[in-house]
């Protein structure tokens, strides 16, 4: 086998944003919008990656290089998972397509970090566990960007819906068949580890503030965990809206997604929050089947984009 082409879902943050980077656990699930990759051994020791995407047009080095020298941002984190597995002999063509922008926040450097050791794992006979794919990936987003929780990469490679702790201590499918969740994108792109660092400076000037703020997400985390595996879809919204004030008080609520937010709740949800570093990207709501339309018409009235995805969907697989 010389080519192999794999795909990984996108996901969204259902709970615990932020304080999960600190030790504490969140509730994630995968969509169904997914990244490809397709890996090709080749015999010269080059790397080579088309990632139209992220604008990565024909790039290429000898693989000797990997890693080192100037790295443009769409090729950052495939290059160092490469990197990281470590391939012995000749070189490699990658190409990833998304089916989702880059823009919404749904996690498209994990899912393709993801797909590519995946793929590395099948093509060298390696056979990687779940696990051992999550480390190498995760080893990766921390070479690439210093912080994170390695949420995202739990998503991508396990899929459906996840109770996790930080840095993957605890990867917990919850055992659900259906989560009827609405999804608004802001139009507005974040800088995930910007946001991050703002609130960690908050942290460092308000220590017992903060840290009391996290320990409330967790509480409700493990409180939506419960509501989310008995269905009970009016506690999950309500617990959203517990955990978009406690967002709030971290400052990462903005303007343009609370519009949203509150439009979706004055339009008859259970709950509405942001999902994932906050200031932009996506919100979350949740409404009973009958509110389910005329919510998706106040987020859109407020300036969102309504974006129809399944969540709950299947993890890391082989396309071909
Ligand atoms: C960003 O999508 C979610 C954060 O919790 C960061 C992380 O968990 O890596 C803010």
């Amino acid at each position: 086998m010389k080519k192999i082409t794999v795909s990984a879902p996108g996901k969204l943050m259902l709970f615990g944003e932020h304080a999960v980077v600190y030790g504490r656990p969140c509730i994630v699930t995968a969509v169904n919008q997914r990244m490809h990759a397709t890996v090709e051994l080749i015999d010269q020791p080059i790397f080579q990656l088309n990632a139209p995407d992220v604008q990565i047009k024909n790039y290429k080095k000898p693989m000797s290089d990997l890693g080192n020298g100037e790295i443009p941002k769409g090729a950052k984190f495939v290059e160092i998972a490469v990197g990281n597995f470590g391939v012995r002999k000749g070189g490699l063509s990658i190409t990833t397509k998304s089916e989702f922008s880059s823009q919404f926040g749904f996690g498209s450097s994990s899912a393709s970090t993801v797909c590519v050791i995946k793929a590395l794992s099948e093509l060298s006979g390696k056979k990687l566990s779940n696990r051992q794919i999550f480390d190498l990936s995760y080893k990766t987003i921390l070479d690439v960007q210093g912080k994170g929780s390695g949420f995202d990469i739990a998503a991508a490679i396990y899929g459906g819906t996840l109770y996790f702790l930080t840095g993957g201590k605890v990867i917990k499918p919850l055992k659900i068949t259906s989560l009827p969740i609405i999804v608004g994108y802001s139009g507005i792109k974040v800088d995930t580890i910007t946001i991050v660092n703002e609130v960690l400076k908050k942290a460092g000037k308000y220590p017992k503030v903060i840290d009391r703020v996290y320990n409330n997400i967790e509480r409700l985390v493990e409180q939506a965990k419960k509501s989310i595996l008995n269905k009970d879809w009016q506690s999950v919204g309500e617990l959203m809206n517990f955990n978009e004030g406690l967002l709030a008080v971290l400052g990462v609520e903005g303007k343009k997604l609370a519009d949203m937010i509150y439009a979706a709740r004055d339009a008859g949800a259970y709950g509405a929050k942001l999902s994932g570093a906050g200031m932009g990207d996506c919100m979350i709501a949740l409404a009973p089947p009958s509110k389910v339309s005329s919510v998706k018409k106040a987020i859109e009235k407020a300036g969102g984009q309504v974006i129809n995805i399944r969540a709950n969907v299947e993890g890391v697989r082989i396309e071909s």
